[in-house]
């Protein structure tokens, strides 16, 4: 707890001297001198509270409207360091997991703290190969969506309603129960990510087949047809499981800390990861690789790429895929892509759109304007080409990265759950508002005219189908 001084008593030398592992902080309103302790080169924010003009008063604020100075929470989950482009899961480099492991691995490390022996290994997958079909009634609730339902709401719709099937999953204290839904939801976002895209396509929902990866699996259902097994191209599953191996955690970016603002309610953990899915959708966060897609498109050849970076200088485009709050550095991830876009263009048809999309990096990172912004390719950049060239539409790629996302909000709920410090997340704000006025029915004002709302006669928005 942090203590007050006079000023007159200790100045910031003398406060200081024999407590290096302090921050001695002067309120020049008052002149009093207040010690805060560091602890992990941090102070804690309720510290603040005690600087106050006068004794009834509130206390001092910390005000950091997008967190982009304050840790929320203590995590061993995933290290970044952002400055030097590093990424590590409970220790070990992200290079070296995508070389090495496999998703499913990945996600045990991520969620239990350690690589599994080979025991514990062929556990984790038999479970979560063994709980990879949905209820039926799921997949009646997906034929409720209009046919060009976008898949990302419609695989919201679905973790939320996985609460309703495992109402045990409220039981949270419970670690079988928390098992459970760990397994259950790596297990079955792919299934339900598979249903929506064959929602969008008219197909009908191809079951998991228990004989396959991870990857494989989920490539079967999107792509079965009438063969009685398919078995995806090799080569792809593996880039595939790269690819999942990339996105399974990034510490508190937007979406794991919905999921933690959410879990710390104390709700179960579908509907907590049902908010992670949420917050992905969004296209500043997993949206992006789908805006990369539609960006290059828009470019359309390598010629119009210096206009395109003029406009962005102007403001009027976002580079997407480009920057990153963390990384002022190359994202190591969009690395690790880089090295496997050939590979699979071995297997599939050649995408002109690469050609765009590396003449353009090239040139934003000879231009001035981004490399002092510290603006480098993020993991969106590239992923949206590899997806493309495995005929996966747009619209689904931020269904992708939701599959091995889940993994990493697991894995930050479960540690939520057993930190001590946990308590529901409630910010303070600072008030702008009006107060203290006095109530005028309705026939007594005056005002403006203007009417807020849509206009009256608004165009219809055409739509097709039913
Ligand atoms: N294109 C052009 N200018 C940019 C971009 C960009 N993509 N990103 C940042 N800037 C500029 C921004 O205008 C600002 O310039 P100035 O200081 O002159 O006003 C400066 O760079 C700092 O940017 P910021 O907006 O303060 O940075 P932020 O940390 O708030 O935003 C970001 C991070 C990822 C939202 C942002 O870089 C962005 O919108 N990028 C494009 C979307 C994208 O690719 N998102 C995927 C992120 S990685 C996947 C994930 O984890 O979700």
């Amino acid at each position: 707890m942090a203590t007050e001084q006079q000023t007159q008593e200790a100045t910031p030398e003398a406060a200081s001297a024999g407590k290096s592992e302090s921050l001695t902080v002067t309120d020049n309103r008052t002149g009093k001198t207040y010690e805060l302790p560091i602890e992990d080169g941090t102070v804690r924010s309720m510290d603040l509270r005690q600087i106050k003009v006068d004794p009834d008063e509130f206390g001092m604020l910390a005000y950091d409207p997008a967190f982009t100075n304050t840790a929320s929470c203590r995590s061993s989950v995933t290290y970044i360091d952002g400055d030097a482009g590093i990424l590590e899961h409970r220790g070990y480099s992200i290079a070296q997991l995508c070389e090495n492991s496999t998703f499913l691995e990945v996600a045990y490390l991520l969620i239990f703290g350690e690589l599994p022996t080979g025991p514990q290994l062929d556990r984790w997958t038999f479970d979560i190969t063994h709980h990879t079909f949905v209820h039926e009634d799921l997949k009646h609730l997906f034929e409720g969506f209009r046919y060009d339902a976008h898949p990302m709401g419609m695989l919201l719709s679905g973790v939320g309603a996985l609460s309703t099937f495992y109402p045990d999953a409220k039981q949270i204290d419970d670690p079988e129960e928390r098992y459970m839904a760990a397994v259950r939801l790596i297990a079955k976002v792919p299934t339900l990510a598979a249903f929506s895209y064959r929602h969008n396509m008219g197909f009908p929902y191809a079951y998991p087949d228990n004989e396959l990866n991870y990857a494989e699996n989920f490539l079967s259902m999107m792509f079965k047809k009438t063969e009685a097994r398919h078995i995806p191209k090799e080569a792809l599953s593996k880039v595939l499981d790269v690819l999942f191996i990339l996105h399974a955690d990034h510490e508190q970016n937007c979406s794991t800390n919905a999921v933690r603002g959410v879990g710390s309610s104390g709700v179960d953990p579908y509907s907590a990861v049902a908010a992670g899915v949420a917050a992905l959708y969004g296209p500043l966060h997993g949206g992006a690789n789908e805006a990369v897609l539609k960006m290059l498109r828009r470019i359309g050849s390598p010629d119009e790429i210096p206009d395109f970076l003029e406009r962005v200088k102007q403001r009027e485009e976002k580079l997407m895929g480009f920057g990153h709050r963390v990384y002022k550095n190359y994202d190591p991830r969009a690395r690790i892509i880089q090295q496997h876009i050939d590979e699979v263009f071995e297997a599939t048809e050649y995408n002109p759109l690469v050609e765009i999309a590396r003449e353009l990096e090239k040139r934003a990172l000879d231009d001035d304007y981004f490399t002092s912004r510290k603006l480098y390719p993020n993991v969106d950049f590239y992923s949206g080409i590899i997806y493309e060239a495995m005929e996966i539409p747009t619209n689904m790629f931020t269904v992708l990265f939701t599959i091995p996302r889940t993994a990493g909000w697991v894995a930050q709920w479960m540690e939520m759950q057993e930190d001590p410090e946990t308590k529901i997340a409630r910010p303070r704000q600072i008030y702008t508002g009006a107060r203290d006025l006095t109530y005028t029915p309705v026939a007594e004002r005056e005002g403006p005219e203007k009417i807020v709302g849509p206009p009256a006669r608004r165009p219809k928005r055409p739509r097709r189908g039913a």
